[in-house]
């Protein structure tokens, strides 16, 4: 697959999927193809680009209907990214549904953008956080979702961990929440670039994820919200194109999905994330998913052979994808990153914007890997090879 991938023709081995994926040429194509041939305002001209770019927009909301089986394209709503979705959620559902002691019941695992919005809110409603945390083995235990009772209102949950790549059984979460009546929030970002997401059948309220990780542009982002749920909601941000009547004190809103796509739309990113789910549908989840399993169990025994690092993912494959964090034994991660991308190996250290997370599993950052379909094992080897040399050379420095 790195043939499809101009970037990968670079001198660089790109470990850092999770961040952001690359993107094939496909894609990259369609976008300047859109600028050539089809840019206006859409929703807005009577003239033949206008129209032109609205239905290239339009249509978009319906090809990413059928990629997660929504119901209708109406449920489907264009934010920036993941974390503009998870706010939305928040000020839009949550400041009108939370009341003083209600309960939110989080993940340690979220990222911030599911968790920073959360707290704000709750303190503004007088609301309790509540986490179910990770056990050593970098999963939640069944135990954990007794944190979900009748006091729960929303329970919001990754479906893959961005710095352990545990799965989530979000699932069982989402039928937990539902006995109670609470609404669930599935952050898909880290899932959807490898697994089939079906939200009919995972029977969720909302989903969000960014097409940036899936091989599409950066700044276009998916809200998927059950229209029942969407309908009610206020709208997150005003002005253009979400109206429908304007008066002195008063308006009236557009409806779905305008309602909560003000101002000019990013229609050119909604090209390119269209043509990113037709690579990922030709390419199929199967095959992506026996490709990336392959490479990650390559990874674990390569990497579990490596006495001076820690590791930090579940034991059991089934439950871990593409995302390895890891720490070389009295070295800093930065410094790891930094001599990784000497040897031209891109790789993301830090927090990873999940500080609860690292915090409870006593850690200050890790270096981290991900992996896409443009990665193989030779990859792996010439990784693997650096980390030694890493470790060589500090073991040297620390004796002296
Ligand atoms: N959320 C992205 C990551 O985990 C940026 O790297």
């Amino acid at each position: 697959m790195k043939e499809d991938f101009p970037i990968l023709k670079e001198n660089v081995i790109y470990l850092d999927s999770a961040a952001t994926s690359q993107k094939p040429l496909c894609v990259i194509n369609k976008m300047s193809e859109y600028y050539k041939k089809s840019n206006a305002n859409p929703h807005r001209g009577a003239y033949d680009l206008s129209v032109k770019s609205t239905s290239i927009y339009d249509n978009a909301h319906e090809v990413v209907k059928e990629f997660i089986n929504a119901r209708s394209s109406k449920e489907i709503i264009f934010t920036k990214n993941a974390t503009e979705s998870l706010n939305l959620i928040a000020y839009s559902y949550g400041l009108d549904n939370l009341n003083e002691g209600d309960e939110v019941v989080l993940s340690i695992m979220e990222h911030h953008s599911d968790l920073v919005p959360w707290q704000i809110i709750c303190k503004k409603k007088k609301a309790v956080l509540k986490y179910m945390y990770v056990n050593e083995n970098y999963e939640i235990d069944d135990s954990e979702f007794d944190k979900i009772t009748s006091k729960t209102k929303i329970v919001g949950i990754t479906h893959v961990s961005n710095v352990t790549g545990t799965i989530n059984d979000v699932k069982k979460i989402i039928n937990l929440a539902h006995k109670v009546n609470a609404k669930v929030v599935v952050d898909a970002s880290q899932s959807i670039p490898h697994m089939k997401i079906d939200v009919q059948d995972l029977a969720c309220d909302f989903l969000v994820f960014s097409a940036h990780k899936m091989y599409g542009p950066m700044g276009i982002g998916v809200l998927y919200g059950q229209e029942e749920l969407l309908s009610k909601m206020n709208p997150f941000l005003m002005g253009g194109d979400m109206i429908e009547y304007v008066y002195e004190q008063d308006t009236t809103f557009a409806p779905l999905s305008q309602k909560f796509e003000a101002g000019t739309q990013n229609v050119e990113g909604a090209y390119g994330l269209v043509e990113a789910i037709n690579y990922i549908n030709k390419i199929g989840y199967d095959k992506i998913q026996k490709h990336e399993k392959e490479l990650l169990k390559y990874a674990r025994e390569k990497l579990e052979k490596l006495t001076f690092i820690d590791l930090y993912y579940p034991k059991n494959i089934s439950n871990h994808t593409s995302v390895i964090s890891f720490n070389i034994k009295n070295v800093h991660p930065h410094d790891v990153a930094t001599l990784l991308d000497r040897a031209h190996i891109a790789v993301r250290s830090g927090n990873h914007c999940a500080q609860p997370l690292l915090r409870k599993l006593n850690i200050d950052s890790t270096v981290r890997i991900s992996f896409s379909i443009y990665n193989d094992k030779n990859d792996i080897d010439v990784l693997v090879n650096e980390l030694n040399k890493i470790y060589e050379m500090f073991k040297k420095f620390n004796k002296e």
